[in-house]
Formats: C-alpha cells, structure tokens, sequence
C-alpha cells in the first residue's frame, strides 16, 4: 500500500492509494504494445477504445494511434488487438485487408477464449457469465459461438439447459455473482456441470483493497473513466462502505468542498486507469489543502 502521508508540521490530509490501484498487468502490456507499434511510424489501429480512459486515449491519438469502429476506417498500417480480444472472424478479415495484427489480447482473457472455445469442442454448452454486450464477452463468444450469456442467477434460471454444461467467465465479473450463479446450475437437475472460474484475481485484489480503505478514511475518490466498468464497481463498493465517494476522471474533477473537514482522504483507481493520472488526482488534493 502506498500512502503519501503528511508532513509532521502541517495541516495537510493523509492521502493513502488502495493497493493494486490503476493500471492491470494487461492493460500495462497493451499500453506498451501500443507505444512499441507507435514508434515503427506506420499508422495503428485500434477496434474501440484501447482503455477505457478519455484521458490517455487522447495522449495516444496526440501521436498518431487512431481508435476506429470499423475495419472499413483503417488503411494499410498495424491493427492492435486490445486486452478485452477480439472476435476470430474479425482479426482474419483485417488479415486479409492487410493489416498486421499486434495482439495485446490479456493473457488471462485468452485463456477465458481457449477455454470456452475448448469446452463447446468438448460437447458441453457453454455459459458465459458476463456481459453480453461487453467486447471481452463478444470475443469469448466468438471463439465459442453457440455460448449463453448470463448477467445474474435469474437468467440462469430463465436459460433452458442441456445435459452437461460448462460455466467460465469475463474476467472482471463479480466473483460472489458467479459463486451465485455456480450453486444455481449445480442445483439444476443435470448430468454434468463443469465449473471454471477464470475472473482475473488483479481484479478481485483491487476491489477488496477499495473496500478495506474505504473502511477507514473520511472520503473516497475513484478515479477512471466514466465508461469503465470496473471503476463504476468500485465505486459502488467504497459507496457501499458508507464513505462519501466520488468518481472522477481527472484531477480538475477534485474540488475544495469533497476536502472540507476531511482528515483522511483515500484513493482507488480502475485498471485502466494510468498512474499519472492518479498522481495528478494525489497533487489536485495536496494543492487544496495548502
Ligand atoms: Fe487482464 Fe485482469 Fe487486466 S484480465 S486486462 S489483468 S483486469
């Protein structure tokens, strides 16, 4: 845990930053992937947004990285793969357009790919617990195309089953909605029910950081983009906590009144969330308790 504490002498709060705050393994490599294919001059693609964070998206694309919606936007040049992957139907038509592909695919989202893709080979019926219209589940559902979506236990219980069944998941799914959602396909009446927990533990780390830091200060901020899922949930986990929360995107967000009377002050960040940004937010608040 790294925490920039206060100078004996002043008036300054404690700041302290959750353990495991920002940017994840697999954001990291594909953010140095990014800056790598950069370097080499030619133009670089990316299918939607390579983080979910406004901030440094526009500090890539200031150098040249283009965020596109459609293959039909990209001329010859390197198209990255980001860490959520990428349908296969999708990267062989880049393929074949030319494009060279850099895959940043998170190691951990391509071993939810294989796997999935593995189990429906193997005759099971493939259920994803997730978010249908996620691009981590869209890729995972294209390795495995007759794979069921669920979000909850109530669309496990809608979901008319076959006989042997498999359950992984999007790596950055709930782990206790999973468990959940475990107990209600074993109490299904069926053959065989295989259980795959493939949720990334940097996630499940970071949250229970939040939630313990969150425990014992005065005001949380969470930093990451608006769109990002996994900073939206650790908001709902500090709020949970009963501590004032706020989500910011970036240090101007930080304003004298979420300070007033706050003594100790502390910070979570999403995994896209890079650390200069969260060093700029641990500045915003040294600079108005000055
Ligand atoms: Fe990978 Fe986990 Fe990050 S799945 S992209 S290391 S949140």
């Amino acid at each position: 845990m790294s925490s920039h504490g206060s100078h004996a002498m002043s008036n300054q709060p404690t700041i302290e930053v959750a353990a495991g705050s920002g940017v994840c393994f697999g954001v990291r490599r594909a953010l140095e992937l990014a800056e790598q294919a950069i370097a080499e001059g030619r133009p670089v693609y990316c299918l939607g947004p390579l983080i979910h964070n406004p901030q440094e998206v526009a500090r890539l694309a200031e150098k040249g990285f283009r965020i596109i919606q459609s293959l039909d936007e990209a001329a010859a040049g390197t198209l990255l793969i980001r860490s959520h992957g990428l349908q296969p139907d999708v990267v062989a038509e880049a393929r074949r357009r030319g494009l060279r592909i850099l895959d940043a695919t998170c190691p951990l989202v391509h071993r939810a790919q294989s796997l999935a893709a593995e189990l429906q080979d193997a005759g099971y019926q493939v259920i994803v617990a997730g978010d249908e219209a996620h691009p981590e589940v869209r890729a995972i559902r294209g390795y495995a195309p007759a794979a069921i979506v669920v979000g909850s236990i109530e669309a496990v219980r809608r979901t008319d089953l076959s006989a042997r069944v498999a359950l992984v998941a999007q790596t950055t799914f709930s782990p206790d909605e999973f468990r959940r959602i475990a107990a209600a396909l074993k109490s299904r009446d069926l053959k065989e029910v295989r259980i795959v927990n493939t949720i990334c533990a940097a996630t499940v780390q970071r949250q229970e950081a939040a939630a313990e830091l969150a425990g014992r200060v005065d005001v949380m901020f969470v930093i990451g983009g608006r769109n990002s899922a996994n900073t939206n949930r650790l908001t709902d986990i500090c709020a949970s906590r009963g501590v004032p929360t706020y989500h910011v995107e970036h240090a101007g967000e930080v304003t004298a009144e979420h300070l007033a009377g706050r003594r100790r002050i502390g910070i979570a960040a999403g995994a896209s969330t890079p650390q200069w940004i969260i060093d700029a937010v641990c500045q915003r608040i040294r600079d108005l308790a000055e």
